[in-house]
């Protein structure tokens, strides 16, 4: 019998970077982008705590309740794809793509988040996504951290709470005063939960996009990276 793997590095070969960070700090265009720049694939591992959450509400569970929650992360059906600069999620087979961006969802998805049996659920298929896809761009809160401590670049991507508030209502539009309040408020919950709070990972450069443009935070890594 083989010993068990205790991280998915041990058997690693290809690139791997981890892009960690506040809600709305544009992780993910510069993942996008940084992805699509080496020609590697790209995981957004929100939507993945999006589409659990999702799962709970569409069953009926409470999303504090751990237990049932940790059950629905252990047996719902999740594809986690890109496809035209959009993630697309599948659940249980059905489209979730549009849901998990809902109000309900992103009010409810903090609470799935700090539970620690969805973590190693989702830290597993994470590190399981890595290995099917021979390495990528993976984003997240805790990507540096716990999930690819050893990755060849870790980038905590951040900016000002005014200027990540600004950038969402140019999208989505809203009120900047209450987006920042909103966004403030879940960054407060992110880094406090016990179980992998985010946060600067050893080893990480920190990217301040307030200010720049996307193409020059992508020049700028993509520099890093040569
Ligand atoms: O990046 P996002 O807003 O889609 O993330 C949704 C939630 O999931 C947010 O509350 C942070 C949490 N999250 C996490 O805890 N760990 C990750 N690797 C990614 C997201």
């Amino acid at each position: 019998m083989t010993e068990p793997t205790t991280s998915a590095q041990q058997h690693r070969t290809s690139t791997v970077i981890a892009i960690d960070g506040p809600a709305g700090a544009g992780k993910s265009t510069v993942g996008r982008a940084v992805a699509a720049e080496l020609g590697v694939g790209y995981l957004d591992t929100g939507a993945m705590y999006r589409a659990v959450t999702h799962a709970v509400l569409r069953r009926g569970v409470d999303p504090y309740h751990e237990a049932d929650v940790a059950e629905v992360a252990a047996t719902i059906d999740l594809d986690v794809y890109d496809e035209d600069g959009r993630t697309q999620v599948m659940v249980d087979g059905e489209s979730a793509t549009v849901e998990i961006r809902g109000r309900e969802v992103t009010g409810a998805v903090s609470a799935v988040a700090a539970n620690s049996a969805v973590r190693a659920e989702l830290v597993r298929r994470q590190r399981d996504w890595v290995d099917a896809h021979g390495g990528g761009v993976v984003e997240g809160r805790d990507i540096g951290s716990v999930v690819f401590p050893d990755a060849d670049l870790k980038l905590f991507v951040t900016a000002s709470p005014r200027v990540r508030a600004e950038r969402r209502v140019a999208e989505t539009g809203g009120d900047v005063d209450e987006v920042e309040a909103s966004i403030i408020e879940r960054d407060r919950h992110d880094s406090s939960r016990a179980d992998s709070p985010l946060m600067e990972a050893t080893g990480s450069r920190v990217v301040d996009t307030t200010g720049m443009s996307i193409d020059d935070v992508v020049a700028e890594i993509t520099g890093m990276l040569r």
